[in-house]
């Protein structure tokens, strides 16, 4: 009976169909913009946020030092931390007692040169010397005190912090951020000065020289201009832009500052762990990292990096990975523009992710091995000096590649060590570092301040509670979406000039026996 046979086929199908409809709709709906928490219409107001987003606005050199945490917040950090919050008014009337805070560029310098060279690290007198494998700390700081602040208060209640070093990275120089980080009391901690910041170099490289070319000047253009680096627009054929490029040359002079330059981490064999100013840590995360460091001993040699938070959505990363293609056909501009709007969408969906995975947190830890990515474990990661080594040698991937984000960079060498395969990273499934920062400035919206976001954290990781400091975990290992393992082809731009290809080499030169002489002047 044909017919009939073709009838039930088409029934098939059309189930078959129904099913991966539904399947879908069930999948979307969990990963989409994230069940809990949300009702029908916030679909379309998230949607109607990311719409209207203003443009993008780099972070100007303007302190961000709100004073707005909220009651909620307040109520649940303990009394004794409210002083990392409080916001001092600057004091006007005291013109007698005039802080001596640097005024200009060159007083400024002094003072980089000055601490850079001291290496004073705070409260070692309390807590004792740097010792072979003492975790250290490196968070990078640029103007957003707030969070800082934030920061601050989540390492000072994570247990076990009073055997860290905090190194504090500034590329801005600002006597209430310095205040701020020498009140700590709880840890040692030291600050370096990123010498090479457009804070100090505000009309020369690596700030913008009058004579650089502009941005989107033609080749041909630029070769009439005779602008400085008229012969080294980067791929998309764009001018370089200081304060694009500074956080990439922030983040490896840090790496080359640590690992080779600080007369404290001489004998340092131990995990430096890397985190940004407005990240936000889980109680148990120095805890978690021991686990994940002693695991990856026993089960996994290989694995390189170790990730204490993720981004929870990788679909969100793969539409994105499309994106980046199409993106190679826009300007620089439209092209840095859409690239960080990216970004921040994927990192504000995570945020509002946070509460759909309670899962995630359970008392044996799942553990994940995978292949490092960069937009997937920037956040929170950290490796030895083994693995730093192996990075300095292959310096040229990061340092000669077209590519202004620092994580592509890495990834890109991961991607390109002879003889050797990515950088394996190994991670928990349950985040033990939050980012905090990518709300709350660019729109004022009554449900994504700083304040409501870390409210959302302080309460996941209170539901949490119960299961952090698990004792066993689980691993399971995975080969990463196909997406994740495609070869990077081109950079994203925006690091063509060849000066700034030298600056980052430079700075893998400097040793620490040459300190002395580098600031004697
Ligand atoms: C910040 O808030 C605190 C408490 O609400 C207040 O005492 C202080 O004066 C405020 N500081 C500024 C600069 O507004
Ligand atoms: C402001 O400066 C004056 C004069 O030095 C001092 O007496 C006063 O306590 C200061 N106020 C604050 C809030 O620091
Ligand atoms: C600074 O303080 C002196 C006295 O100490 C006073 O005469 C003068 O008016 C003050 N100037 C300002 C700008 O407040
Ligand atoms: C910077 O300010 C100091 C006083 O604070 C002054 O002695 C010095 O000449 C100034 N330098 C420049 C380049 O303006
Ligand atoms: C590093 O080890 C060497 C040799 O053991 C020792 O002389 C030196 O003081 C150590 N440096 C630090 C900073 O611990
Ligand atoms: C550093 O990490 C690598 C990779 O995980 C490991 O093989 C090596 O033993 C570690 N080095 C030290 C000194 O712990
Ligand atoms: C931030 O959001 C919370 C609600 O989530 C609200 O109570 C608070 O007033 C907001 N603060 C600012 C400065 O917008
Ligand atoms: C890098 O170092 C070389 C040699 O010291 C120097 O000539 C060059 O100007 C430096 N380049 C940059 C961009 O700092």
């Amino acid at each position: 009976m044909p017919r009939l046979k073709y009838a039930s086929v088409v029934r098939g199908v059309v189930i078959l169909a129904l099913f991966c409809l539904w399947l879908q709709i069930i999948l979307s709906a969990g990963s989409g913009n994230g069940g809990t928490g949300y009702r029908d219409g916030d679909t379309n107001s998230i949607k109607e946020q990311l719409v209207t987003l203003p443009p993008f606005t780099p972070v100007t050199e303007e302190l961000m030092n709100a004073n707005d945490t909220s009651e909620h917040v307040l109520a649940l950090v303990p009394p004794e931390l409210h002083k990392y919050l409080t916001v001092h008014p600057k004091n006007f009337s005291a013109n007698s007692t005039e802080r001596t805070a640097p005024k200009n560029t060159s007083d400024i310098l002094k003072a980089i040169r000055r601490y850079n060279d001291a290496q004073t690290i705070y409260n070692e007198d309390i807590f004792g010397p740097v010792q072979e494998d003492t975790v250290i700390i490196a968070i990078q700081v640029h103007t957003r005190l707030t969070y800082l602040r934030h920061l601050i208060v989540s390492l000072a209640q994570a247990r076990d912090i009073d055997r860290t070093l905090l190194v504090f990275s500034h590329d801005y120089y600002d006597e209430e951020i310095n205040t701020l980080v020498r009140s700590i009391d709880f840890t040692k901690v030291i600050q370096i000065f990123y010498p090479y910041s457009i804070q100090t170099h505000p009309n020369e490289f690596p700030g913008m020289d009058p004579n650089d070319c502009p941005r989107d000047a033609k080749f041909e253009q630029a070769m009439k201009l005779k602008c400085i680096n008229a012969l080294h627009p980067d791929l998309h054929g764009h001018y370089r832009e200081a304060k694009y490029a500074q956080t990439k040359h922030h983040w490896w002079w840090k790496a080359n500052r640590i690992f080779n330059q600080l007369q404290c981490t001489a004998n340092h064999t131990g995990l430096v762990l890397f985190l940004e100013e407005d990240h936000y840590v889980a109680e148990d995360f120095l805890h978690i990292l021991s686990l994940l460091k002693s695991t990856a001993d026993k089960s996994c040699p290989q694995c390189e990096i170790i990730s204490l938070g993720t981004y929870l959505k990788t679909y969100q990363y793969h539409a994105n990975s499309d994106k980046r293609k199409k993106q190679l056909s826009l300007n620089y501009i439209q092209h840095v523009k859409t690239a960080s709007e990216e970004r921040r969408k994927r990192q504000q969906e995570t945020q509002w992710n946070f509460q759909v995975y309670p899962n995630l947190y359970a008392s044996t830890q799942k553990l994940e091995i995978t292949p490092w990515h960069s937009s997937m474990h920037n956040m929170g990661f950290g490796f030895n000096r083994t693995v730093w080594r192996n990075i300095m040698e292959l310096q040229d991937q990061f340092c000669a590649y077209d590519d202004y984000n620092w994580d592509y960079s890495l990834l890109h060498l991961s991607q390109n060590r002879p003889g050797r395969e990515k950088f394996k990273v190994i991670l928990c499934k349950g985040p033990r570092v939050f980012h905090i920062g990518e709300c709350g400035f660019h729109h004022k919206k009554a449900n994504c301040n700083a304040s409501s976001v870390i409210s959302r954290v302080q309460k996941l990781l209170q539901n949490a509670k119960p299961y952090l400091y698990p004792t066993r975990v689980t691993a399971t290992f995975t080969t990463g979406g196909a997406k994740h393992n495609k070869k990077l082809t081109k950079g994203n731009g925006g690091w063509g000039d060849i000066r700034d290809q030298e600056l980052c080499a430079n700075m893998t030169r400097i040793g620490r026996q040459q300190r002395k002489y580098m600031y004697n002047t």
